[in-house]
């Protein structure tokens, strides 16, 4: 049974949600979330008030440098709760990208010659070349988990065949940022757990759109970004703090040794890391429930996910409909995440054309390189991407609709 439908689902106020968001006031349908949400007032007033409060740098005698403290302390404790981690295992940072490769080049200090790493050509490029660009230059092999280009699936019987007694680490995504395909990750990290491999799941897509466990998942590691959540520009590694123990990263001599401390980098941002607390309160009180804020999360992202789904429905029903569109991907479990092309125009044309109405949407590949290339529109400009979240509403997908159904030549 899928994780989500564990929960009761209730009816999600899409309309006083959205009262939240004061970007969404400009007459724009942000339709754009999968590249970055926009955030709520309490992300806005958590951040100004970290400044405005006065803040220190972490680690010193007076109070504004506990406040600094205590901000890291409440952030990883939000993010663990998002998560189903634990405080200790949370490591924060400026992206996924960055965290990947710092991950990258610390697991594969331990890898030679024989060992092997299993890439997706479904994942987002962050989760595939730092591991080719590090196990590579530490002389292991890399062995490649493929989609099904008429499906947008990546099949887990295949890995049967990829993982076996040299496998180090495997890396899948748990949502395509294209596509919105979700594979069964679980079953993917067990083979991977049963041959001693150690897995390392995206789920920057992923945990926007529903609730996320990661021992459910499987994962020994969990990356995630929380612009893609309603958060400021911050990612995120979760992992088990035993886990972390084993893993040596480079580092300062005069920086802390512990864990999670010795992952992270230079001075954080605090007053962003403010900003992402507010975002999983905010995740967690967008639908009225009791219990702990893990409790909350679960509850509220069960129903922004049965929502979405909802809303996602009509928009695929209404791009079906045109014969002008071609739709990729028709995964049996997928994220809210469309991506297509219009007959005659370029995804860059489309783009424009849905701007001019104030429609936000992406074109291009999306990072998504190994996928694009697989759907064999790379160099052809990729394609028009619609990322649907819990703040979109049937007035967006009715304008995106309407302004595509013009397009046709
Ligand atoms: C699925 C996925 N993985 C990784 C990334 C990279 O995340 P970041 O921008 O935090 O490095 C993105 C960003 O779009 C993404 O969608």
């Amino acid at each position: 049974m899928p994780f989500a439908t564990k929960f009761p689902v209730a009816k999600f106020p899409v309309q006083s949600v959205r009262a939240t968001y004061p970007a969404l006031d400009d007459g724009h349908a942000y339709l754009d979330g999968a590249a970055g949400t926009q955030v709520p007032q309490s992300v806005i007033d958590a951040i100004v008030s970290a400044y405005r409060t006065g803040i220190g740098n972490a680690g010193g005698a007076f109070e504004a440098s506990h406040r600094a403290d205590e901000i890291v302390a409440a952030c990883r404790a939000a993010v663990a709760d998002l998560v189903g981690g634990l405080p200790d295992g949370v490591i924060l940072g400026p992206n996924m990208t960055t965290l990947t490769y710092r991950l990258a080049g610390a697991l594969a200090l331990g890898w030679g010659p024989g060992d092997e790493v299993v890439v997706s050509r479904l994942d987002h490029d962050a989760n595939v070349r730092p591991w080719i660009q590090l196990a590579t230059r530490a002389g292991a092999t890399i062995r490649w988990a493929e989609v099904d280009p008429a499906t947008g699936e990546l099949p887990v019987e295949q890995y049967t065949n990829l993982i076996g007694e040299r496998t180090r680490l495997v890396a899948v995504t748990a949502a395509s940022n294209v596509l919105g395909t979700r594979p069964d990750v679980a079953a993917i990290t067990a083979l991977a757990h049963a041959a001693g491999a150690l897995t390392y799941v995206d789920g920057v897509h992923a945990t926007a759109h529903g609730p996320v466990d990661i021992a459910e998942l499987g994962a020994d590691f969990y990356a995630t970004s929380a612009y893609k959540w309603s958060g400021p520009h911050i990612g995120a590694v979760i992992a088990d703090p035993a886990l972390l123990e084993t893993i040596r990263p480079d580092k300062l001599a005069s920086s802390p040794d512990t864990v999670p401390d010795r992952f992270e980098r230079g001075t954080s941002p605090f007053a962003d890391l403010a900003g992402v607390t507010a975002a999983v309160n905010h995740l967690a009180t967008m639908v009225p429930g009791t219990g702990t804020r893990r409790e909350r999360l679960l509850t509220s992202l069960s129903a922004a996910e049965a929502y979405e789904q909802e809303l996602f429905g009509v928009l695929i029903a209404g791009l079906e409909a045109m014969p002008h569109v071609t739709l990729y991907g028709k995964p049996a479990r997928r994220s809210a995440t469309a991506y297509f092309t219009v007959a005659g125009r370029t995804p860059r044309e489309v783009a424009e054309a849905l701007a001019a109405r104030r429609v936000n949407v992406w074109n291009g590949h999306n990072y998504a390189w190994e996928l694009t290339g697989a759907l064999g529109i790379r160099d052809s400009g990729g394609a028009v991407r619609v990322g649907l979240v819990h703040y979109n509403d049937h007035s967006d997908v009715d304008r995106l609709l309407k302004a595509v159904t013009r397009l046709e030549e």
